[in-house]
Protein backbone atom coordinates (compact mmCIF):
# COMPACT_ATOMS: atom_id res chain seq x y z
CA UNK A 1 0.00 0.00 0.00
CA UNK A 2 1.09 3.49 -0.84
CA UNK A 3 1.57 5.25 2.11
CA UNK A 4 0.90 9.41 2.15
CA UNK A 5 3.22 11.30 4.14
CA UNK A 6 1.66 14.25 5.09
CA UNK A 7 2.38 17.67 7.03
CA UNK A 8 -0.11 19.03 8.91
CA UNK A 9 -1.63 21.47 6.47
CA UNK A 10 -5.47 22.26 7.15
CA UNK A 11 -5.28 21.23 3.68
CA UNK A 12 -3.96 17.37 4.46
CA UNK A 13 -6.01 17.37 7.85
CA UNK A 14 -8.72 17.36 5.72
CA UNK A 15 -7.59 14.51 3.09
CA UNK A 16 -6.34 12.66 6.21
CA UNK A 17 -10.27 13.45 7.41
CA UNK A 18 -11.84 12.04 4.18
CA UNK A 19 -9.80 9.05 4.27
CA UNK A 20 -10.65 8.72 8.02
CA UNK A 21 -14.24 8.52 6.44
CA UNK A 22 -13.81 6.13 4.14
CA UNK A 23 -12.56 3.46 6.18
CA UNK A 24 -8.79 4.11 6.13
CA UNK A 25 -6.34 4.44 8.64
CA UNK A 26 -3.98 7.80 9.52
CA UNK A 27 -1.50 7.71 11.85
CA UNK A 28 -1.34 11.12 13.70
CA UNK A 29 0.68 13.01 16.44
CA UNK A 30 -1.15 13.46 20.16
CA UNK A 31 0.30 14.91 23.32
CA UNK A 32 1.24 11.59 24.36
CA UNK A 33 2.56 9.96 21.73
CA UNK A 34 1.23 9.18 17.66
CA UNK A 35 -1.94 7.19 17.11
CA UNK A 36 -2.98 4.91 14.11
CA UNK A 37 -6.53 6.00 13.62
CA UNK A 38 -9.76 4.38 12.26
CA UNK A 39 -13.64 5.27 11.86
CA UNK A 40 -14.13 3.76 15.70
CA UNK A 41 -17.58 2.90 14.02
CA UNK A 42 -16.98 1.36 11.22
CA UNK A 43 -15.51 -2.67 12.46
CA UNK A 44 -13.99 -3.42 8.93
CA UNK A 45 -11.97 -0.11 9.66
CA UNK A 46 -10.88 -1.00 13.01
CA UNK A 47 -9.77 -4.79 11.87
CA UNK A 48 -7.25 -2.82 9.42
CA UNK A 49 -5.35 -1.67 12.83
CA UNK A 50 -5.59 -4.53 14.09
CA UNK A 51 -3.91 -6.02 10.91
CA UNK A 52 -1.29 -2.99 10.34
CA UNK A 53 -0.03 -3.55 13.75
CA UNK A 54 0.13 -7.09 14.18
CA UNK A 55 -1.90 -6.55 17.71
CA UNK A 56 -4.02 -9.78 18.90
CA UNK A 57 -7.72 -8.85 18.37
CA UNK A 58 -9.08 -9.24 21.98
CA UNK A 59 -6.59 -5.63 23.03
CA UNK A 60 -9.20 -3.18 22.60
CA UNK A 61 -8.50 0.58 21.38
CA UNK A 62 -8.85 3.69 23.11
CA UNK A 63 -11.93 5.93 21.22
CA UNK A 64 -10.92 9.88 20.55
CA UNK A 65 -13.33 12.72 20.70
CA UNK A 66 -13.25 15.69 19.78
CA UNK A 67 -16.03 17.55 21.88
CA UNK A 68 -16.33 16.47 25.24
CA UNK A 69 -19.97 15.87 25.13
CA UNK A 70 -19.52 13.46 22.19
CA UNK A 71 -18.49 10.79 25.12
CA UNK A 72 -22.53 10.71 24.78
CA UNK A 73 -22.15 8.86 21.59
CA UNK A 74 -20.44 6.55 23.31
CA UNK A 75 -21.73 5.84 26.78
CA UNK A 76 -25.15 5.15 27.66
CA UNK A 77 -25.13 7.58 31.03
CA UNK A 78 -23.15 10.16 32.32
CA UNK A 79 -22.13 10.20 36.06
CA UNK A 80 -20.73 13.11 38.69
CA UNK A 81 -17.56 11.37 38.50
CA UNK A 82 -17.06 11.80 34.70
CA UNK A 83 -18.11 15.14 34.70
CA UNK A 84 -15.73 16.31 37.34
CA UNK A 85 -13.02 14.39 35.38
CA UNK A 86 -14.09 15.86 31.83
CA UNK A 87 -13.84 19.17 32.76
CA UNK A 88 -10.61 19.21 35.33
CA UNK A 89 -8.49 16.76 32.71
CA UNK A 90 -10.38 17.13 29.23
CA UNK A 91 -8.17 17.74 26.27
CA UNK A 92 -5.95 15.76 27.81
CA UNK A 93 -4.25 12.62 28.83
CA UNK A 94 -6.51 10.73 30.90
CA UNK A 95 -8.68 7.94 28.87
CA UNK A 96 -12.13 7.01 30.88
CA UNK A 97 -13.40 3.73 30.91
CA UNK A 98 -17.16 3.47 30.92
CA UNK A 99 -20.40 1.56 29.90
CA UNK A 100 -20.64 1.18 25.79
CA UNK A 101 -23.74 2.09 23.90
CA UNK A 102 -24.21 -0.26 21.06
CA UNK A 103 -23.27 2.18 18.72
CA UNK A 104 -20.08 1.05 20.13
CA UNK A 105 -18.77 -2.37 17.86
CA UNK A 106 -17.24 -5.16 19.77
CA UNK A 107 -15.00 -4.83 17.16
CA UNK A 108 -13.60 -1.46 18.75
CA UNK A 109 -13.91 -2.73 22.39
CA UNK A 110 -11.90 -5.98 21.95
CA UNK A 111 -15.25 -7.54 22.88
CA UNK A 112 -16.11 -6.05 25.89
CA UNK A 113 -19.48 -4.14 27.25
CA UNK A 114 -16.79 -0.93 28.01
CA UNK A 115 -15.64 1.24 26.14
CA UNK A 116 -11.97 3.71 26.37
CA UNK A 117 -12.74 7.29 26.12
CA UNK A 118 -10.54 10.25 25.63
CA UNK A 119 -10.45 14.48 24.16
CA UNK A 120 -6.58 14.96 23.21
CA UNK A 121 -5.12 18.08 24.04
CA UNK A 122 -4.25 18.24 20.29
CA UNK A 123 -4.51 21.08 17.86
CA UNK A 124 -4.11 17.98 14.86
CA UNK A 125 -5.47 15.66 16.32
CA UNK A 126 -8.89 17.49 17.30
CA UNK A 127 -8.93 19.40 14.35
CA UNK A 128 -8.70 15.69 12.52
CA UNK A 129 -11.40 14.03 14.30
CA UNK A 130 -14.08 17.06 13.98
CA UNK A 131 -13.63 17.01 10.79
CA UNK A 132 -13.98 13.21 9.92
CA UNK A 133 -17.03 13.67 11.89
CA UNK A 134 -16.67 10.02 13.88
CA UNK A 135 -14.94 8.90 16.93
CA UNK A 136 -11.39 7.99 15.93
CA UNK A 137 -10.33 4.72 17.52
CA UNK A 138 -6.25 4.65 17.71
CA UNK A 139 -3.83 2.35 20.02
CA UNK A 140 -0.07 4.02 19.61
CA UNK A 141 1.00 3.75 16.01
CA UNK A 142 3.85 1.36 16.60
CA UNK A 143 3.90 -2.24 15.36
CA UNK A 144 2.92 -4.15 18.37
CA UNK A 145 5.32 -4.85 20.56
CA UNK A 146 7.29 -2.25 19.89
CA UNK A 147 8.09 1.31 21.90
CA UNK A 148 5.71 3.78 21.04
CA UNK A 149 6.00 6.32 18.53
CA UNK A 150 6.43 9.70 20.02
CA UNK A 151 8.19 11.33 16.77
CA UNK A 152 7.00 11.25 13.36
CA UNK A 153 9.89 9.50 12.13
CA UNK A 154 9.35 6.43 14.79
CA UNK A 155 6.02 6.35 12.94
CA UNK A 156 7.39 5.98 9.58
CA UNK A 157 9.53 3.18 10.94
CA UNK A 158 6.81 1.25 11.81
CA UNK A 159 4.26 1.72 9.71
CA UNK A 160 5.57 2.93 5.76
CA UNK A 161 3.58 0.70 3.37
CA UNK A 162 0.76 -0.50 5.65
CA UNK A 163 -1.07 2.62 6.44
CA UNK A 164 -3.00 5.31 4.39
CA UNK A 165 -1.54 8.41 5.72
CA UNK A 166 1.17 9.84 8.31
CA UNK A 167 0.15 12.63 9.41
CA UNK A 168 4.16 14.07 10.61
CA UNK A 169 3.53 16.47 13.22
CA UNK A 170 6.09 17.33 15.77
CA UNK A 171 7.41 15.53 19.17
CA UNK A 172 4.79 14.83 21.38
CA UNK A 173 4.66 16.45 24.33
CA UNK A 174 4.01 14.08 26.84
CA UNK A 175 6.02 11.11 25.64
CA UNK A 176 3.77 8.20 27.81
CA UNK A 177 0.43 6.82 26.83
CA UNK A 178 -2.38 8.17 28.69
CA UNK A 179 -3.25 7.04 32.02
CA UNK A 180 -6.64 4.66 32.01
CA UNK A 181 -9.18 4.79 34.26
CA UNK A 182 -12.04 2.73 34.84
CA UNK A 183 -15.37 4.02 36.11
CA UNK A 184 -17.14 0.76 35.44
CA UNK A 185 -16.62 -0.24 39.04
CA UNK A 186 -17.25 0.77 43.03
CA UNK A 187 -13.93 2.48 43.13
CA UNK A 188 -11.81 4.11 40.40
CA UNK A 189 -9.49 2.25 39.41
CA UNK A 190 -5.81 2.80 37.30
CA UNK A 191 -5.44 0.55 34.82
CA UNK A 192 -2.22 1.69 33.06
CA UNK A 193 -0.35 4.76 35.16
CA UNK A 194 0.51 8.06 33.44
CA UNK A 195 1.18 11.67 33.37
CA UNK A 196 -2.08 12.49 35.06
CA UNK A 197 -1.32 11.04 38.70
CA UNK A 198 -4.26 8.97 40.65
CA UNK A 199 -3.13 11.69 43.74
CA UNK A 200 -4.93 14.45 41.44
CA UNK A 201 -7.79 12.26 40.40
CA UNK A 202 -8.87 11.88 43.96
CA UNK A 203 -8.42 15.33 44.36
CA UNK A 204 -10.95 15.99 41.71
CA UNK A 205 -12.97 13.54 42.96
CA UNK A 206 -12.55 13.58 46.29
CA UNK A 207 -12.37 10.10 46.87
CA UNK A 208 -9.80 7.17 46.79
CA UNK A 209 -8.95 5.71 43.43
CA UNK A 210 -7.28 2.35 43.44
CA UNK A 211 -4.38 0.95 41.41
CA UNK A 212 -4.78 -2.46 39.50
CA UNK A 213 -2.63 -4.78 42.53
CA UNK A 214 -0.59 -6.13 38.87
CA UNK A 215 0.69 -3.08 37.78
CA UNK A 216 4.63 -2.95 38.03
CA UNK A 217 4.55 -6.35 39.68
CA UNK A 218 6.29 -9.21 38.08
CA UNK A 219 3.86 -11.25 36.10
CA UNK A 220 2.16 -14.03 37.80
CA UNK A 221 -0.29 -15.82 38.02
CA UNK A 222 -2.19 -13.56 41.25
CA UNK A 223 -2.26 -10.59 39.04
CA UNK A 224 -3.42 -10.83 35.95
CA UNK A 225 -3.52 -7.47 34.65
CA UNK A 226 -7.23 -5.94 34.40
CA UNK A 227 -6.94 -3.89 31.07
CA UNK A 228 -6.41 -6.50 28.44
CA UNK A 229 -3.79 -4.80 26.57
CA UNK A 230 -1.36 -4.32 30.00
CA UNK A 231 -0.44 -8.00 29.61
CA UNK A 232 0.91 -8.34 26.19
CA UNK A 233 5.19 -8.06 25.59
CA UNK A 234 5.49 -4.22 25.19
CA UNK A 235 8.04 -1.82 24.31
CA UNK A 236 10.57 -4.49 24.06
CA UNK A 237 13.76 -3.11 22.22
CA UNK A 238 16.07 -5.51 19.74
CA UNK A 239 18.69 -5.34 22.66
CA UNK A 240 18.51 -7.19 26.15
CA UNK A 241 17.97 -4.91 28.87
CA UNK A 242 19.08 -5.06 32.33
CA UNK A 243 16.96 -2.27 35.14
CA UNK A 244 19.58 -1.55 38.00
CA UNK A 245 17.72 -0.44 41.01
CA UNK A 246 18.73 0.93 44.26
CA UNK A 247 20.61 3.97 45.78
CA UNK A 248 21.59 6.64 43.30
CA UNK A 249 25.26 6.63 43.39
CA UNK A 250 25.51 2.47 43.89
CA UNK A 251 23.18 2.42 40.68
CA UNK A 252 25.84 4.30 38.51
CA UNK A 253 28.36 2.01 39.97
CA UNK A 254 26.50 -0.86 39.02
CA UNK A 255 25.97 0.17 35.86
CA UNK A 256 29.78 1.37 35.27
CA UNK A 257 30.79 -2.21 36.21
CA UNK A 258 28.69 -3.68 34.23
CA UNK A 259 28.78 -2.13 31.27
CA UNK A 260 32.97 -2.63 31.44
CA UNK A 261 32.71 -6.17 32.00
CA UNK A 262 30.01 -6.35 28.63
CA UNK A 263 32.74 -3.87 26.53
CA UNK A 264 35.21 -6.37 27.01
CA UNK A 265 33.63 -8.91 25.52
CA UNK A 266 32.66 -7.10 22.71
CA UNK A 267 28.99 -6.51 23.38
CA UNK A 268 27.76 -2.75 22.11
CA UNK A 269 26.11 -1.29 25.52
CA UNK A 270 24.05 1.21 25.94
CA UNK A 271 22.97 2.83 29.31
CA UNK A 272 19.25 5.15 30.03
CA UNK A 273 20.47 7.17 33.60
CA UNK A 274 18.06 10.26 33.77
CA UNK A 275 18.31 12.76 35.98
CA UNK A 276 17.27 12.27 39.21
CA UNK A 277 14.15 13.23 40.11
CA UNK A 278 13.07 14.48 36.48
CA UNK A 279 10.73 12.19 36.32
CA UNK A 280 8.57 13.88 33.02
CA UNK A 281 12.03 14.66 31.05
CA UNK A 282 12.37 10.99 31.31
CA UNK A 283 8.38 10.20 30.54
CA UNK A 284 9.27 12.69 27.49
CA UNK A 285 12.86 10.31 26.71
CA UNK A 286 12.08 6.97 27.74
CA UNK A 287 10.65 5.66 24.31
CA UNK A 288 12.84 7.52 22.10
CA UNK A 289 15.86 6.81 24.18
CA UNK A 290 14.92 3.21 23.17
CA UNK A 291 14.65 3.07 19.34
CA UNK A 292 17.88 5.24 19.80
CA UNK A 293 19.45 2.33 21.10
CA UNK A 294 17.75 -0.06 18.72
CA UNK A 295 19.44 2.30 15.87
CA UNK A 296 22.55 2.13 17.37
CA UNK A 297 22.75 -1.61 16.92
CA UNK A 298 23.06 -2.21 20.63
CA UNK A 299 23.75 -5.46 22.42
CA UNK A 300 23.32 -4.79 25.84
CA UNK A 301 20.75 -1.67 27.95
CA UNK A 302 21.53 -1.11 31.46
CA UNK A 303 18.92 1.62 32.79
CA UNK A 304 18.84 3.15 36.27
CA UNK A 305 15.70 2.50 37.83
CA UNK A 306 13.10 5.73 38.83
CA UNK A 307 11.89 6.36 42.18
CA UNK A 308 8.65 4.64 41.96
CA UNK A 309 7.45 6.36 45.39
CA UNK A 310 6.78 9.63 42.55
CA UNK A 311 3.65 9.14 40.69
CA UNK A 312 5.27 10.20 37.14
CA UNK A 313 8.49 7.49 38.38
CA UNK A 314 6.23 5.23 38.56
CA UNK A 315 4.45 5.52 35.08
CA UNK A 316 8.11 5.16 33.76
CA UNK A 317 8.83 2.48 35.84
CA UNK A 318 5.95 0.95 34.33
CA UNK A 319 7.18 1.27 30.81
CA UNK A 320 10.70 0.69 32.09
CA UNK A 321 10.55 -3.13 33.59
CA UNK A 322 8.03 -4.24 30.66
CA UNK A 323 10.80 -3.00 28.04
CA UNK A 324 12.83 -5.06 30.24
CA UNK A 325 11.31 -8.11 30.38
CA UNK A 326 11.36 -7.32 34.03
CA UNK A 327 14.99 -8.28 34.34
CA UNK A 328 15.93 -6.48 37.39
CA UNK A 329 19.23 -6.25 39.58
CA UNK A 330 18.89 -4.52 43.61
CA UNK A 331 21.92 -2.90 43.94
O1 LIG B 1 -2.07 8.12 25.02
C1 LIG B 1 -2.74 7.19 24.58
O2 LIG B 1 -3.61 6.63 25.26
C2 LIG B 1 -2.45 6.71 23.15
C3 LIG B 1 -2.83 7.87 22.20
C4 LIG B 1 -2.72 7.47 20.75
O3 LIG B 1 -4.09 8.37 22.51
N1 LIG B 1 -3.19 5.51 22.83
C5 LIG B 1 -2.85 4.31 23.37
O4 LIG B 1 -3.64 3.26 22.96
O5 LIG B 1 -1.93 4.15 24.14
P1 LIG B 1 -3.24 1.73 23.16
O6 LIG B 1 -4.26 0.98 22.37
O7 LIG B 1 -1.83 1.50 22.78
O8 LIG B 1 -3.52 1.43 24.66
C6 LIG B 1 -4.84 1.35 25.17
C7 LIG B 1 -4.85 0.71 26.55
C8 LIG B 1 -4.55 -0.77 26.44
O9 LIG B 1 -3.80 -1.18 27.57
C9 LIG B 1 -5.96 -1.36 26.48
O10 LIG B 1 -6.01 -2.69 26.92
C10 LIG B 1 -6.68 -0.42 27.44
O11 LIG B 1 -6.14 0.85 27.12
N2 LIG B 1 -8.12 -0.41 27.18
C11 LIG B 1 -8.77 0.06 26.09
N3 LIG B 1 -10.10 -0.15 26.20
C12 LIG B 1 -10.31 -0.73 27.39
C13 LIG B 1 -11.46 -1.20 28.08
N4 LIG B 1 -12.68 -1.10 27.56
N5 LIG B 1 -11.28 -1.78 29.30
C14 LIG B 1 -10.04 -1.88 29.84
N6 LIG B 1 -8.92 -1.46 29.22
C15 LIG B 1 -9.04 -0.90 28.02
MG1 LIG C 1 0.26 0.79 22.69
Amino acid sequence: METKILDTTKQNIEKAAIIIRQGGLVAFPTETVYGLGADALNPEAVGRIYEAKGRPSDNPMIVHIARASDIGQLTPFITQDMIALIDHFWPGPLTLVVKKKAAVPLRTTGGLETVAVRMPDHPVALELIRIAGVPIAAPSANLSGKPSPTQAEHVKEDLMGKVDAILMGGDCRVGIESTVLDLTGETPMILRPGIVTPESIEAVLNKPVKLDPSLNAVPNQDVAPKAPGMKYKHYAPKAQMLVVEGRREKVKEEIERLRGLNENLGNKVGVILFEEKAFVEAAHDFFAQLREMDKDDVDLILAGALSDTDSVGFAVMNRMLKSAGYNIVRV
